[in-house]
């Protein structure tokens, strides 16, 4: 039986960094120690200035850093310290060879079970936080028991369901956790030493156990259910548009239903992020793999869904400014793929950027927090492309707004004053439902909302 004192997190970034500094806070009895290969990030987590923008948690780190919580690039003596491992690298998707486009690539995964095997010289938990494919856990289980040291490995999954943009909040008060464990004597009493640690700080009844696989498998069905219902409202959004319905009627209608309930069903230009379609991709590839097409094609259309959202925004856009962007400034106001978060993984903004760069438009971007991340995307484009903090500064001369962030800041800024700047006739595509329309019209731009009417000059 391990006991637990020493936990380690392998992998700094949006899951791991906030996830440990929230157990460090409230957990002051064990020691917690993120590492990543990364020097740049585990320098920032270690500054003033964090690697990544999160609501709430400069002041979680600054309480616990330094207390129970450090940052290192020293991942093996990490390994050997620890009597807990949580595993927290990213899980892209594969982009070679068998199940390319849309399995997981888990030779990082697996590299990091070898290493942990073999600088071990304890007996560990290992704790899975990465979204991985069903029965990763039984892989790792067998690489890290074939070491001949005779130390005991137990494998969990404890998939991460936090949000980015409200990751803090999400782990403070989760609706559920969840923990995998194998059902033997060794797995189950793994098992309870991870709900201790939560319980620290979460309901009995909210710290959910089930078997390894049913924790696996839950955190990708609970992304594509998410992303599902994006790709359900954004679907009926262009019905809609042709039939003079409105998108955000039809949502508080449906909405007002307990069983269906009102979250995620606000219609925009398309879901982003580094989970949806990664995991969805990944659903579809297991159901391939046990030869459910079927149910492979169902859960696929998701995805469709979401690419010809994203197309139809840029179409819009084309057919409403006269069949031509050549040599027009649009203005992308936001790039980050959500507000509160400086994240732009799969972000919608870089597929239209992209688009309106083909279409030989100039574009000027503008982002509170994403301009950074919005420059690594777009480095590769040729096109003009500029880069702007202040949006009044960023109007100017242009043609056409396209809101691709729902950014609070944006909804009340004066955009009497960015008309002003503008070129005529004025522009504005609202990619988030996020303006007052009719406010933004009176001012003289003609406004294309998502899922309603135009309003034109
Ligand atoms: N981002 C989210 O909102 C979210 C939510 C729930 C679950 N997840 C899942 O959590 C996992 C991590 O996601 P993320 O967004 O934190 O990714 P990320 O890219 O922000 O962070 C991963 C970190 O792991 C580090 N890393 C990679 N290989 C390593 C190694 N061998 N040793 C040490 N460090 C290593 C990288 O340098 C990087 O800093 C993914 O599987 C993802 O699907 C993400």
């Amino acid at each position: 039986m391990i006991k637990v004192k020493n936990i380690l997190c392998i992998g700094a970034g949006y899951v791991g960094g906030p996830t440990m500094a929230v157990m460090a806070l409230k957990c002051p009895e064990y020691n917690f120690h993120i590492v990543d290969i990364n020097q740049d990030r585990i320098d920032a987590w270690n500054s003033n200035d964090l690697p990544i923008f999160e609501p709430g948690l400069d002041e979680v780190v600054q309480q616990a850093r330094g207390r129970n919580l450090k940052f290192s690039t020293d991942v093996e003596q990490g390994v050997k310290d620890a009597d807990m491992i949580f595993v927290s690298v990213n899980t892209p998707t594969k982009t070679f060879g068998l199940g390319a486009g849309e399995a997981a690539d888990l030779q990082y995964w697996e590299k990091t079970a070898r290493m942990i095997a073999e600088v071990s010289e304890t007996s560990k938990i290992v704790v899975e936080k990465s979204t991985l494919p069903v029965r990763t856990a039984e892989a790792m289980s067998r690489i890290l028991k074939s070491n001949s040291k005779n130390l005991e490995f137990e494998v969990l999954s404890n998939p991460e369901f936090l949000a980015e943009g409200t990751a803090i909040q999400d782990l403070l008060l989760p609706d559920r956790v969840l923990i995998g464990s194998e059902q033997t004597t060794n797995g189950l009493a793994a098992c309870q030493e991870l709900v201790n640690i939560y319980q620290e700080w979460v309901d009995k009844d909210k710290v959910l156990t089930a078997n390894i696989w049913s924790a696996e498998l839950s955190k990708l069905v609970a992304n594509a259910f998410l992303a599902q219902r994006v790709s359900s409202i954004n679907s009926i959004s262009a019905l809609c548009e042709a039939t003079e319905a409105n998108v955000d009627e039809v949502s508080i209608a449906i909405g007002a239903d307990t069983r269906i309930g009102s979250k995620f069903l606000k219609s925009s230009v398309g879901f982003g992020g580094s989970c949806f379609k990664k995991d969805i991709l990944n659903l579809v590839y297991i159901a391939q793999s046990y030869g459910l097409q079927e149910v492979a094609d169902y859960w696929r259309q998701v995805i469709i869904m979401n690419d010809y959202q994203q197309e139809r925004f840029v179409l819009k856009m084309i057919k409403n400014m006269f069949n031509t962007l050549a040599g027009k400034k649009i203005l992308i106001l936001g790039f980050a793929f959500k507000a509160n978060t400086g994240d732009t993984r799969e972000s919608p903004a870089i597929f239209v950027a992209k688009k309106l760069l083909e279409e030989q438009a100039s574009i000027v971007i503008c982002d509170p927090k994403a301009i950074d991340s919005a420059k690594h995307d777009l480095k590769d484009l040729e096109g003009d492309i500029s880069y702007e903090l202040d949006p009044y500064e960023a109007s100017k001369d242009c043609h056409a707004i396209a809101v691709m962030t729902e950014w609070d800041c944006f909804k009340d800024l004066d955009y009497q004053s960015m008309h002003n700047n503008m070129v005529k006739p004025a522009f504005l595509f609202d990619g988030r439902n996020i303006l007052n329309h009719q406010k933004v019209h009176d001012i003289g731009f003609n406004v294309y909302p998502i899922g309603k009417d135009s309003l034109t000059h």
